[in-house]
């Protein structure tokens, strides 16, 4: 092919590109639907200076690495070829794959052939969709050489239309991934986490009818009226992907009698609500992690889940899960694997994280400091785990810039579409150890109440702090308290301030709101010993520890806390060699599962508040 057709073609190729762009909501339950999956071996190769993307004269050209160019005749010039170059595992991050990755921040293009049989369609004029779990940081994808879009953001999904891109028989997607830091980007420049880079989550390839129920909702109206749980009401809404209206849907709960067929409106919506009547239900607590397999079925599809029902809120200053008082006996966690240290992306992977939970006596994770995988918040569900997540607006953003907020309204809105039907979640946190300033109140509030508007059944908070006292007075001041339900806050005596003053400080928390304790810690070197004075050894994080849950068991109405943090991490900002090589080592269990004296001093604790 030469130069010009190619030109041509492709001119063609982006006229086409440009205007058949097809992003679409993320169907609620992915994984119930029919899909293929894309996971496995990709090829990738690194390009530093995004040759494949741009021309020489730094624009974006038509015949990048996307087209997956071969040679047609000897004569002709390709300067890459995907097929030969190595494969890495997606899911996964590609520092941890390949020795060279390990700090690189960059652009990689990843390639992966799919066959398309007969049969995979749906019904015949059934649509493809092509749902990434999610991908950090930007990545501009297509599909045998077309683009079908561009996503920003590492933690959330993104979903793509590519019927008119995929045809019968051989197919390749390519994604350019670029995981560089910019100052305007959510999160910004700086960030106390590794900078996993790649496909981090599943791909798939979901074969849906042309209509299909693109959202659905089920939740516990309110408490049961009766204590055996008859006659509870359960709200449900659901929207198809096009405004058709007639279209019949079953909702089928076996295990509760429940078996009811209505119709969308015009919007190609329905509301309803389900009774239980006769049969009894039973509310989804940590004791009793109760969840009802549901169907939903209409012509074409049918969507199995599994749902668990409660209700959580506050009343001044208590917690109330199923109308009773709650503590939160909670540990912070990234998503990061025990032993191996790289981005979990299984629900095996958030098992072993959750059984060394367990051990602590948890009954509570904060998902640092981003939304966590899907399995993961499934299996933590289905183990009894209250979750609270959080999108990456962490430290200092740009306040001001509307693409900031823009994205970081995306993520957020992004969070909350993929898990508002799992029970286990309680809290939507919108940002971590943010400065004060009126943009950013500003930026803040206005994300407030996007998440009230999309979702009022859950609790909205954020990580404060407090970072000095007066006097050994702490006082926690922020105007963003008017928009939580739960104050929460980080503090950090005994390790970043007023090492062993703990014991004389007082806390002032002026708002009639429960109090969650988000992070406070330090950290120990697993297997370093040494007088309790002594950084970096386990008997002065144990130390630490001691002080700090006397100090907060004072509180005036403390209803969780959730010291920083399970697991020794990675990150890029712990150099000291010997001691923390590159790893944040405030966990209470190594980064290979030994276990820190803080441990046992904390479980104790946690025993008292069950
Ligand atoms: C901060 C921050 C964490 C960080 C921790 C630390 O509070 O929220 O992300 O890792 O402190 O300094 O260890």
């Amino acid at each position: 092919m030469n130069v010009k057709n190619i030109m041509m073609t492709l001119a063609l190729v982006a006229a086409i590109g440009a205007k058949a762009q097809k992003e679409v909501v993320a169907p609620q339950n992915v994984y119930a639907r029919q899909t293929m999956s894309l996971n496995g071996d990709w090829h990738y190769f690194v390009d530093q200076q995004e040759q494949g993307y741009y021309d020489y004269r730094m624009n974006p050209t038509n015949w990048g690495y996307f087209v997956n160019a071969k040679p047609k005749k000897p004569s002709d010039l390709v300067e890459y070829d995907f097929d030969a170059c190595p494969t890495m595992q997606v899911p996964g991050d590609w520092n941890t794959q390949d020795e060279q990755l390990f700090v690189y921040e960059g652009t990689i293009w990843m390639k992966k052939d799919f066959e398309i049989g007969d049969g995979l369609r749906t019904t015949d004029n059934g649509r493809f969709l092509l749902y990434f779990g999610a991908v950090n940081y930007e990545a501009i994808v297509y599909v045998n050489g077309k683009k079908v879009g561009r996503h920003v953001g590492g933690f959330t999904p993104f979903c793509y239309d590519v019927t008119d891109f995929v045809h019968e028989g051989k197919n390749f997607v390519i994604v350019k991934i670029d995981n560089k830091r910019h100052k305007d980007n959510v999160p910004t420049l700086i960030f106390d986490w590794w900078n996993y880079g790649g496909i981090t989550r599943d791909v798939l390839l979901v074969s849906v009818p042309e209509t299909y129920v693109e959202d659905y909702s089920l939740r516990l109206d309110a408490l049961p009226q009766s204590a055996d749980g008859k006659n509870s009401v359960i709200d449900f809404s659901l929207k198809l992907n096009r405004p058709v209206a007639g279209e019949a849907v079953t909702v089928t709960f076996p295990e509760l009698k429940i078996r009811r067929t209505f119709s969308t409106d015009e919007n190609g919506c329905l509301h309803e609500q389900l009774s239980t009547k006769k049969s009894k239900l039973e509310l989804w607590s940590p004791d009793n992690p109760k969840l009802y397999k549901v169907l939903l079925e209409r012509e074409g599809e049918t969507i199995e889940d599994e749902i668990g029902f409660r209700i959580i809120e506050t009343r001044g200053k208590q917690l109330l899960l199923n109308g009773k008082p709650i503590f939160l006996r909670g540990v912070c966690s990234h998503e990061e694997t025990a032993y191996t240290s790289r981005r979990c992306n299984s629900a095996a992977d958030a098992d072993t994280l959750l059984s060394w939970a367990r051990s602590l006596g948890c009954n509570f994770i904060r998902l640092a400091h981003y939304p966590h995988n899907e399995h993961a918040v499934r299996e933590a569900e289905r183990q009894g785990f209250l979750l609270w997540s959080e999108i990456p607006v962490y430290w200092t953003i740009s306040w001001q810039n509307e693409e900031t907020y823009a994205n970081a309204e995306r993520q957020l809105t992004d969070m909350i579409r993929r898990d508002h039907n799992r029970a286990a979640i309680i809290i939507w946190s919108l940002a971590n150890e943010t400065p004060h300033s009126d943009a950013r109140d500003k930026f803040l509030g206005r994300l407030a109440q996007t998440a009230r508007s999309l979702d009022n059944t859950r609790l909205i908070s954020m990580a404060m702090e407090v970072t000095g006292a007066s006097n050994y007075v702490n006082r926690l001041q922020d105007n963003m308290n008017k928009y939580v339900d739960v104050v929460s806050f980080n503090q950090y005596i005994g390790w970043y301030r007023d090492v062993n003053d703990a014991p004389k400080m007082k806390w002032e928390i002026p708002y009639e709101k429960p109090v969650i304790i988000s992070e406070f810690g330090g950290g120990a070197k697993a297997g370093l010993h040494g007088d309790k004075g002594q950084r970096w050894t386990e008997e002065f994080q144990e130390n630490l520890y001691r002080e700090n849950l006397a100090m907060l068991d004072k509180i005036d109405g403390l209803a969780g806390t959730c010291p920083w943090v399970l697991k020794d991490f990675r990150s890029p900002r712990r150099p000291l060699p010997g001691i923390q090589d590159g790893f944040n080592r405030k966990g209470l269990f190594s980064d290979q599962g030994k276990r820190k004296k803080a441990l046992y001093v904390l479980r104790e604790w946690y025993e008292k508040k069950r």
